[in-house]
This record gives C-alpha cells, sequence and structure tokens, in this order.
C-alpha cells in the first residue's frame, strides 16, 4: 500500500495497493461475503453506483448531518479537526462535545496553530461529502457516495420483490466511499477514498425482541465494554442472554455474529477485540443503537474497524419522504415500512488490522513473519527446489507446482538464493506452507512440507 498518483506528489488520504496487498484485501472481501451473506438465505449481494443525487442525502440526513467540527488560525488560516486537536491533547474522547464547548476546550488548553503559533477561530462545522457536478450548461448537482449503505436502501423496493417480497431482506454491498477528511492521517486507516463492506438487514420492527437462533447462542460471552463500564476502560465479558436487560435480542444476536467473525475467522486474538457501546451524543445521527467494532493495533491502541448500527426507519422514510414513492410494503398481512439494522465494516482498516495484528519480527529466525490466516494469505503456497543448479531437480519442482496451481492457481514459484532465504522471503508475505523439493524426491516422490507457523 502506498500513496496514489506518488510520481505527483500523491493526494492525502489517498492510497493504492499493489498486487499482494490486493490480493489480501480481496481475500478479507471473500471471507466477509461468504460470512455473513450465509447468516440467512434472503441475504444477497447487489452492486449500486457511486455517485448519487442530491436528493438522496437530503433523506438520509447527510446533507445536514455528515459534518465535522473544524477550527481555523486566525492568522495562517490552517484548518485542524478541532475533536481531533482536543483529543491529541487531553487524550480523552470528546466526540460528545458541540462546536461551542470545542471552542471553550482549546481555550482552557490554549491549544495554539502548530504552524504559527496564533490563535485559532471559534470552532464550526464543515461537510464531508464531495459535491459532483453531472453534464454541461444546465448541470445537475450530485455527490459521491459517503457510505456505501444509500445503495442498498433506494433499491429496497426493487430488491424485495425481485426476492420474493421476504423478510428479513439483507443486502450487502462491497464498494467505495468517499469523505473529505479534514485530517486523513494513519496510512489507510483515515483515507478520503476507502472500500467499505457493508450488509443492510431490512426486518420488521415488530420483532426486533426476538431472534429465531437465539437459544443457540445465548450462552456465548460477548467481549463488551459497555457505558456503565468506560470508567475502568475494561471489557467485562457478558453472556448474549445477560446482556437482554439492555438490548432486544436480534441486535445481540448480530454482536454475537460480528464477533464470532472475528475470533474464529480472522482470528485475532479475543483480548485485541472488543464491542464499544457509544453514548447517545456519540452514536452516528441515524442510529438508536450504535455499537463500534474495535480492534486493538499496535501504537494506535484500540481502534474502530466496523460497527453494528440499528438506523430504524430513518433512511426509508427519508427516501419516502423526498422521493414521493412508498416504501411500506404489506408482510404477514400488515403494513409496515421495514427498520434497518446495518452492519458496516473499513475493508482498508480490517486489511491493516490484520497487517498490523500478524506482524512479528521474529529474532529467532532473523526475518520477519507475517503470521496471516492461510484462507487470508495473498499466496497460498510455495514451491522450491532444493537447488537451482540440478536440471532434474527443477524438472521435478515444476512437475509438482503445475500439479499444486491446478488447486491453489496462485501457488508462488522460487529458485533464487538459498532455500533458507527463500523462506523467509515467504515468510515476511504471510505464504503459509512450502514445498521443498530434494534429492530424495526424484527416489520417493515425496517432499518435504514446511508449514510456516511450526
Ligand atoms: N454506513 C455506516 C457508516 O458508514 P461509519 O462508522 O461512518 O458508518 C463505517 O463507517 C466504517 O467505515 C468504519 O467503521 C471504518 O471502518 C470505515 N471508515 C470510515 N471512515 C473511514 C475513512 N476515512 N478511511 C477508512 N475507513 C473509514
Amino acid at each position: 500500500m502506498y500513496p496514489s498518483s506518488e510520481i505527483y506528489g500523491g493526494l492525502g488520504g489517498i492510497y493504492d495497493y499493489g498486487h499482494l496487498g490486493t490480493l489480501l484485501k480481496h481475500n478479507f472481501e471473500n471471507l466477509w461475503r461468504s460470512y455473513f451473506l450465509s447468516l440467512s438465505e434472503n441475504f444477497y449481494e447487489i452492486e449500486s453506483s457511486l455517485i448519487m443525487p442530491e436528493n438522496v442525502f437530503k433523506a438520509s440526513g447527510h446533507l445536514e448531518n455528515f459534518i465535522d467540527p473544524i477550527v481555523k488560525c486566525s492568522k495562517c488560516g490552517h484548518i485542524e479537526r478541532a475533536d481531533h486537536l482536543v483529543e491529541r491533547t487531553t487524550k480523552t474522547r470528546v466526540a460528545e462535545l458541540t462546536p461551542g464547548e470545542l471552542t471553550l476546550e482549546i481555550k482552557k488548553h490554549n491549544l495554539v496553530c502548530p504552524l504559527c503559533k496564533s490563535a485559532f477561530e471559534p470552532v464550526t462545522v464543515f461537510n464531508m461529502m464531495f459535491p459532483v457536478q453531472i453534464g454541461v450548461g444546465k448541470q445537475t448537482r450530485a455527490f459521491l457516495r459517503p457510505e456505501t449503505a444509500q445503495g442498498p436502501y433506494v433499491n429496497f423496493k426493487t430488491q424485495y420483490e425481485l426476492q420474493r417480497k421476504k423478510l428479513p431482506l439483507g443486502l450487502a454491498l462491497i464498494g467505495r466511499a468517499y469523505r473529505n477528511e479534514i485530517s486523513p492521517r494513519h496510512f489507510t486507516l483515515r483515507q478520503r477514498e476507502f472500500t467499505q463492506a457493508e450488509l443492510q438487514i431490512f426486518f420488521d420492527p415488530d420483532t426486533i425482541a426476538e431472534h429465531p437462533r437465539f437459544e443457540e447462542i445465548k450462552n456465548i460471552k460477548i467481549r463488551v465494554l459497555l457505558l456503565e463500564d468506560r470508567k475502568d476502560d475494561t471489557v467485562k465479558e457478558r453472556t448474549a442472554q445477560e446482556l437482554t436487560k439492555l438490548l432486544p435480542k436480534y441486535y445481540i444476536y448480530h454482536l454475537v455474529k460480528i464477533q464470532e467473525f472475528y475470533l474464529e475467522h480472522l482470528k485475532i486474538p479475543p483480548e485485541k477485540f472488543r464491542l464499544y457501546q457509544l453514548s447517545d451524543k456519540e452514536k452516528a445521527f441515524y442510529n438508536k443503537y450504535h455499537f463500534d467494532v474495535e480492534v486493538e493495533l499496535n501504537e494506535l491502541g484500540f481502534t474502530e474497524v466496523g460497527g453494528l448500527h440499528y438506523r430504524t426507519d430513518h433512511d426509508l422514510a427519508g427516501h419516502q419522504k423526498i422521493s414521493g414513492e412508498s416504501m411500506e410494503i404489506v408482510h404477514e398481512e400488515k403494513k409496515l415500512t421495514p427498520h434497518v439494522l446495518e452492519l458496516s465494516f473499513g475493508v482498508d482498516r480490517n486489511v491493516y488490522a490484520l497487517i498490523d495484528n500478524n506482524y512479528e519480527n521474529d529474532t529467532q529466525r532473523g526475518n520477519i513473519v507475517l503470521h496471516l490466516p492461510p484462507k487470508l494469505a495473498p499466496l497460498p503456497a510455495a514451491v522450491f527446489p532444493l537447488v537451482k543448479n540440478k536440471p532434474e531437480l527443477v524438472e521435478k519442482t515444476k512437475e509438482v507446482y503445475t500439479a499444486l496451481k491446478k488447486a491453489l492457481p496462485l501457488t508462488f514459484y522460487d529458485d533464487q538464493g538459498s532455500v533458507g532465504r527463500r523462506y523467509a522471503r515467504i515468510d515476511e508475505i504471510g505464504i503459509p506452507i512450502a514445498v521443498t523439493v530434494d534429492f530424495d524426491t526424484l527416489n520417493d516422490n515425496a517432499v518435504t512440507l514446511r508449514d510456516r507457523e511450526t
């Protein structure tokens, strides 16, 4: 991963992925897709446009509410994100503070412009969407979508009819989102163009208190950091059943499924995973219940990589109002506007977290090892001849390589340098298995399998 258009100096917060990075990203997306789409037989994947008309964002509330607080230097005009500026100094979360309160915090801590040391003007707000002008002459104003979610919402009525009018209906979408972040930072963690993987589940709001499979998960312990535990800043595991005092079962079921994805499929160590409850002031403007999915990163600590959002009928009701199209359906002889539970993930943040969590400078081996789970490894296996200057050995190795490629097309062949150097090279890019062909192979047709972990 590296800055995009680097030969022109790049653009802040915009990155490209090379071959291995792209493969890792796709492997994450494929794992995400197969796991979350298989949660129900009525979940599907769709694709929708990146450019959407202004009215979509009037309906969703993004025109009015998708704003960040900013401060401008009174002398040189330098702009900073106000909440980040305060957080850097006070080391506390200030997402709840209003622009007025942030102005007071900046005064209280005597924060000045980092460039020219002058005072800041009062905090104001800034809309993060990228406008797009479409056509020539009389132009239509549109926006690059700031989240993939609006695609499934504007497609809801059509998809509901195509998919035989059943609830719950899940519409998943993996694709780009665009935000004019004021201070993009931490590499691919806060970008201006990034990839999201989001699943929108449309359901009958009268059924939120239950989930047909709740019994199966009721005793599972969930790693939550609830508002009431904030003061201790420690995760207190609670069973799904215990959480029913606080949250509806339909919501809890999906907290469990998200945790299962991280612990069992992405293999994030449990102590590095938590579900962080947000307060009323911290929640996104469209949410009734909101937990962030967080993974602990080296140097940065717990970092948001996703979220479970109960968006109620906020979006469908908004689209009904602005478009004039009814979003009501008749479900089990009842007229209703479905509610939405959104499972939202940042693909780039998850890829970053996977690299961060699996990267080890192994002093015993004397090389870097990327301990990625095999399903995520960019390349699945490597094949080496013990030495490359023996034609019969190379020929046999190519035979093994060709056979293995039939099952694992991206198998990697290498005969450069010593075998030790080759092992080090594949450790570094996360290849889990190496197959070495040696002189015995010529006699017994057996190869040496090297498992990276053992
Ligand atoms: N549809 C809901 C939604 O967009 P969000 O919390 O704003 O919710 C979802 O974004 C996820 O997208 C975040 O949890 C994060 O992983 C990722 N994300 C958000 N902004 C990002 C950015 N500027 N750069 C990279 N990833 C970002």
